[in-house]
């Protein structure tokens, strides 16, 4: 993508020489005519690519924690997946449990979660005070694991983060602690 970008802006860099090298040339009418139609058009385009290019040039931004301990979280707890395996970008911030958006852009995010046989749990992945996906897990004979992915549009500061669902279950395990994790990532930038 990136590289189709370049060169289609090399290839308008060219056209434009070209078209300003012939409006110096240019002695006939019809050709001037050609020239004023087009190089606003060209250079207009330009820009667009320009700043096309400079958008995928967006810093990487990626994390991805996990749970050390299990928890009986109270009513509506935020859930601080502890133990950070990754943090491209620095934008996720462990003594919040938080996901702070550093850019205008469309986001990936996603919540795995466990619990043990008799319990279960619900959480929520909170934008802000508000809902955008839930996770239930639990079950009365096996360990049960749940997940959730969710693409969200964010501003710059929103703040993404996992948290109790009210008082719903009682218990996230954490046996091995890759089980349960809370993950995302910038897809791009608007
Ligand atoms: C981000 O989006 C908000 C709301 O749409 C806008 O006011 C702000 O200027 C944008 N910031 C950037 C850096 O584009």
């Amino acid at each position: 993508m990136l590289r189709y970008a370049n060169l289609q802006i090399i290839m308008l860099n060219v056209a434009v020489y070209f078209l300003l090298v012939l409006a110096v040339d240019c002695t006939v009418p019809s050709k001037r005519f050609i020239v004023e139609v087009d190089l606003p058009e060209l250079l207009q385009r330009l820009d667009g690519l320009t700043s096309t290019v400079n958008d995928l040039n967006h810093p990487p931004v990626a994390f991805k924690a996990h749970l050390t301990s299990p928890i009986s979280p109270g009513a509506n707890q935020r859930i601080i997946f502890d133990d950070v395996q990754l943090n491209t970008g620095n934008a996720y911030h462990r003594h919040l449990g938080g996901f702070l958006a550093p850019l205008n852009g469309t986001y990936l995010f996603s919540v795995s979660v466990c619990s043990d046989n008799g319990h279960y749990i619900v959480l929520d992945l909170m934008k802000n005070a508000g809902l955008i996906g839930r996770v239930l897990a639990g079950d009365s004979v096996y360990n049960d694991c749940s997940s959730d992915t969710s693409i969200v549009e964010l501003n710059a500061g929103d703040e993404v983060y996992v948290q109790h669902h009210a008082s719903s279950g009682d218990y996230v395990n954490a046996h091995q602690n890759i089980l349960n994790s809370f993950t995302g990532v910038l897809l791009q930038i608007l």
